[in-house]
Order: C-alpha cells, then structure tokens, then sequence
C-alpha cells in the first residue's frame, strides 16, 4: 500500500495513528542539524513533516530536492507552532522512514499559487502547472460542472449519444479543420465544428433526448473565450416549443449554479429581444449586472416606438460631428461629474485606440450644483445641455459620454465604453451572476464581400411561423447592396435564442426546420445550388423525408461556463491542455511538419506559397 492516508486528510482526530503518505515536495526547511521540516504535497493538500535527529542527518547525505515524489511512514503528533491558514495545520507527522520513489529535476519555476512562471513557460510545462492549486482549483470546477449537469440531463432524461469526429466538410459557420483520409487518397474528411447535424438525425431516429459533453473543432481567430477545439454540453429535443427549451435550460445553469457555487438563482431569468439589446446595450450579449444603457440621439436605424433618436435634440446647432453623423449615441455615468481634465483626456484616448475607432468623446458633466458644462459648450446652451442629459436619464452628478460616427462601428464604441466604464466603477463583480436570454435573432445576416445573405445562426434554424410565408414568397437576390435593409429577408426573424451570462454568450440554440421543403428554401436562400445541398446535406434531407418531428436544442459552451462562473476572463484556464493564441500546443510543440513518408502514404504534395 503506497499510503494509508492523503496528504489533506488529516486532523488533530488522528493524533497517534500510524499513517504512510506519498506525494511531492513542496518545500523542505532545516532548522539546525537535528530537525528538518518538509511540506508533502499531493492533489488533496499539504501535510507537514517532521524529520528528527536521527533522520535528519540523513537527508544531508541524500538531500531532497523540490517536487521530488517521497513515501513516509510515520506518526501522527500535535504540532508546537499550528497553522491556521491550512486544514492540516495542527498536525505533523513524525517521520519514521522515508523512502525517494523518484527524484525530480529542480522546475522551471515554483509550483506555488502565485508562481514565478510566465504564461508561456507554464504552457510548456503545462504538466507542473496543473499543480498548482490555482489551477487544480480550475480543473476541479470544470469537473464539478461537468458532474452537475449530467446529473440533471440524465435526472430528466437525456441520453448521452456519442457522435463521430471524422466527418464531411460543409461550408457554413467557420474554417473547418480537415484530416487527409490515407484509404481515399485525395478525399479529405471535416473535424465537426459542432454535433448539430447528428443531434438533428438522433431527433428523426426517435432519441427525443439527447445530450453530449463534447469537443467541437473551429478554425477561427482565437480570443481569451475562444479555443480552436473547445467543449460543449450540447443539448436536443424533440416535441418542444421555445418555450420548453427555455425553461430545461435555465433549469440546467441554476443546479450548475446551486451544485458548483451554492448560489439559489431564484429569479426568472431576464428576457430581452435581440433588437432591444442592440438598442439599449449596442450588442447582442448585454452585460445586465449593471445599468448605464445607451440612449440614441440619433440612428440610421429606424425602429418603432424610438422616437429619441431623430437628430431632434442635437442637429442643427453647427456642431458638424453630431449633424454629420450617421449616429449619436449617449451614455450616463453614475457619479463622474467631477472627473477633471485629466481624465476626461485619457477617456478620449481611450476611445480613439485603433480597436474602438472613435474620433473622439464629447462629455457633458450634470454638476451637482445643477449647473452643465460640456466639451461642446460652443455649440449647445445649457438648456439645450440639460434636455439631453434629461433624456439620457442622467442624474446629477453624472458624467455623460457622447459618441458619434457611423451606425455599426459607434454602436460598438458605445457598447465598449459602458462596458469600460462599468469595469472601472466596480460594477462588474465576478461574483455576481445575471443571467440572460436574448431573442428574436434575425434569421439572416448580408454579407456584403459574397452578395448573399448568411445564416445568423446556422442553417438548420427556423423562421418564426409568421415569417415562413416571407421567406418562402420572396426571392433572394438582391439588387442593391446598399439597400439591403429594405430586402423583406432582413426582417424575417429566428426561433433562435443565446443564453448570456455576466456580457458573455455561454449556450445559444433554435428550433430547427424539420420539413424538408422548408430546409431547401433555406439553402437556396443562402445562395446554395440544389446539387451543392444534395452533396453537403442530402442525408438530413433524405432524413426529413422519413417522418422528421418537430425539435429544437441548444449548446452550451462549456468552458465558457467554467470561467465565467470561475470568475475569470481567459476559457485557458479551465483546460487541461489549452492551445496558446496562435493556436499552437507549446508543450507538444504542435502543429508540426509531419514525415515525407506520410505525405507518400497520403499521396499528398506541399506547395507552400
Ligand atoms: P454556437 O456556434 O453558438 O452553436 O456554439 C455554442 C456555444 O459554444 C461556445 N463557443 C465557443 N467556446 C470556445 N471557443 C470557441 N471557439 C467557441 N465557439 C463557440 C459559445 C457558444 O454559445 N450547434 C449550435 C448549437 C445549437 O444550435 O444547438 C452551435 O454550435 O459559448
């Protein structure tokens, strides 16, 4: 028996037992000739060793270094000077014998919670890494939301299907990453970006539950949230409206959030439609812990019921930035009146960094005196000052920050600044958990490089009902680029739904088509011929044609949900083996060239350009 105990176990209880432990050194400190102290490390926790007088001459001859792997026998004794800050602290072992089961060579940095490694050498020693117990912590997350989901999937009676990796290459949604087949020289299967189309065909095949924790396979510019091979617990169902799936999946993150975090979400989770998103936050994944939403002085976007944003209140007064924009957008915030020179320079700055792109930030300050004072005082009264910061719901004392430019980019700009904003007033707490359904996505975007129109979502997502007639009678093409806004297609919106949680998309889903004629209106409308469908997606066709039931579904992503609920900005953290930005496995040193002999057996030539 290598151990009777682990090295977090044991209490002041166990004083006088005869226990073995095995595990790493942590940290070995000598005090004197006859005592030798040394922290036994191992997944569970740090028990502390005592050697005596006559072990501790031992070690001079035999000396052991850090994260050296050692088993003791010893005794179990009250420790003289007790340590608080662990759970074995009022213990130690008497060591009795001692025997090195390996030695270790001295790590490249130390395997402590603040470490002194950089991220790229804790990546290529990803193995030492994990651990520490920052990380292990991480990795014991991700397994304990990977416990609690499956508890619930399977308490409601989803079953775990597999689905295979090697699969065709389609051509909506991402890259796809590709494997030469050796047996078919010249043919190449697809690494699957997602499970959906199995999930759908699992649907027809009567499986009317269906769940995967999963990998799926993108290649796509990388950010913190994004990995090109991450996980999904990837859901379906058959014989469900929205609604259905709505309440089973809300249902899911608060037992995760209950299970993993202790946390009662009792709330109904907030719901918002994708155009009001875009309105009131400039993006389609709201962060809601905070309020700060933007007011349209003005757009090019026409939209009911948003009569603020007709240019009424600023136009006209000469200040060409605002009268020339396409445009203006507003956002209060909370208490930053007095904000002085200095700072209302460096928010300029901060705006005009090439990834925000603005011009610059015109800002308003509500005094508490009630008196307004602007960047462009020139151009506006201060009655005119006070009726827009009126209408921008700002209070006295707050800072109002106006941007201006084109629809998309200013949009964005204001959606980055509240953002900013709320990140620099404290109001984006890590342990505060909102969540969010966002809903009523456009089925279709324009995209203007091909002159088509894409699926937002994907393919397989349905219209509402009441806009399957303006799809099916309007043709697709389209005249006028420049006015695809007026297309009846622009309008048509999806059974789609994302679930946002604190700013971040973490699941997102839809009820699919399940008639055939539909799904061929849908490709054709993507610009798809009939044979380029029949060739990438006539199996799901063929399969409507064999009594389809109505389904919907959606995915998590998973690692996404272990770092927000982690607290944590970066998914790498939360995987064992991550890639780095650029994609790369640093401790395989992967991708890699391979051997001639493969490319021979692949019958494969490179032509690198
Ligand atoms: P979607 O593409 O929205 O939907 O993906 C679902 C969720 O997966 C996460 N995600 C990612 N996480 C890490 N790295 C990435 N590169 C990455 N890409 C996506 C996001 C996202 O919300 N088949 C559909 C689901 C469905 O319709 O049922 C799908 O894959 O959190």
């Amino acid at each position: 028996m290598y151990r009777s105990h682990t090295c977090g176990e044991l209490r002041s209880g166990d004083i006088n037992k005869e226990v073995t432990l095995a595990g790493w050194v942590q940290t070995v400190r000598k005090l004197g000739a006859a005592i030798t102290f040394i922290d036994l490390r191992d997944r569970y926790g740090i028990t502390q060793l005592l050697f005596g007088e006559e072990l501790s001459p031992l070690l001079d001859a035999t000396p052991l270094g850090r994260e050296y792997v050692i088993q003791i026998k010893g005794i179990v004794t009250e420790r003289t000077s007790k340590n608080a800050n662990i759970p074995t602290g009022d213990i130690e072992i008497t060591v009795q014998s001692f025997t090195i089961l390996n030695k270790s060579a001295v790590p490249p940095f130390t395997i402590t919670d603040e470490t002194d490694g950089g991220e790229d050498l804790r990546m290529k020693f990803r193995y030492l890494d994990l651990r520490r117990n920052a990380v292990k912590k991480n990795i014991e997350l991700r397994y304990a939301v990977s416990r609690s989901a499956r508890n619930y999937l399977h308490e409601n009676g989803f079953m775990d299907i597999e689905t295979p990796f090697l699969i065709k290459s389609s051509p909506e949604g991402a890259r796809d990453f590709v494997v030469p087949s050796r047996m078919n020289p010249g043919q190449f299967y697809a690494l699957p970006q997602s499970p959906q189309t199995f999930k759908q065909l699992l649907m027809v095949s009567g499986y009317d539950r269906y769940y995967q924790i999963v990998k799926c396979f993108r290649d796509e510019d990388l950010r913190a949230d994004r990995q090109p091979e991450f996980a999904q617990i990837d859901c379906e169902m058959s014989f469900v409206e929205q609604e259905d799936i709505l309440q089973m999946f809300e249902g899911l993150v608060k037992r995760v959030f209950k299970d993993v975090k202790n946390i009662d979400y009792s709330d109904a989770v907030q719901r918002m439609s994708w155009e009001d998103a875009m309105w009131n936050y400039g993006n389609d994944k709201p962060d809601i812990r905070f309020g700060m939403q933007l007011l349209n002085l003005k757009s090019a976007f026409t939209r009911a019921g948003n009569l603020e944003a007709t240019g009424e209140l600023i136009n006209g007064a000469g200040f060409g930035v605002f009268d020339n924009a396409e445009t203006v957008i507003a956002i209060a915030v909370p208490g930053c009146a007095e904000y002085s020179r200095k700072q209302t320079d460096e928010l300029t700055d901060w705006v005009k960094r090439p990834q925000i792109g603005m011009q610059g930030l015109v800002f308003i300050k509500c005094n508490p005196d009630g008196t307004f004072k602007s960047s462009v005082d020139k151009f506006y009264s201060e009655d005119k000052l006070k009726a827009i910061a009126t209408a921008a719901g700002a209070q006295s004392g707050d800072l109002l920050l106006i941007v201006a430019g084109r629809e998309e980019r200013t949009r964005k700009a204001a959606s980055e600044l509240r953002l900013e904003m709320g990140k620099r007033l404290g109001l984006r707490k890590a342990d505060e958990f909102k969540l969010l359904w966002v809903l009523d996505f456009p089925l279709f975007e324009y995209a203007e490089e091909e002159n088509r129109w894409v699926a937002r979502h994907h393919p397989f997502t349905s219209p509402k009902p009441s806009d399957i007639p303006v799809m099916i009678n309007n043709d697709p093409a389209i005249a006028n680029a420049e006015k695809y806004l007026e297309h009846p297609y622009s309008n048509i919106k999806a059974n789609a739904y994302d679930m946002v949680l604190n700013g971040n998309e973490i699941g997102g889903g839809s009820i699919r088509i399940f008639q055939r004629e539909l799904q061929e209106k849908m490709f054709a409308a993507l610009g798809m011929s009939n044979e380029e469908a029949l060739d990438k997606f006539g199996f799901l066709l063929g399969a409507f044609e064999y009594g389809a039931p109505p389904h919907g579904g959606l995915a998590f992503g998973f690692d996404r949900l272990c770092a927000i609920i982690g607290g944590s900005e970066s998914i790498r953290d939360f995987i064992a083996f991550p890639k780095n930005n650029s994609g790369r496995d640093v401790m395989l040193d992967a991708p890699a060239a391979i051997d001639q002999k493969q490319f021979d057996e692949l019958q494969i030539k490179l032509n690198l350009q």
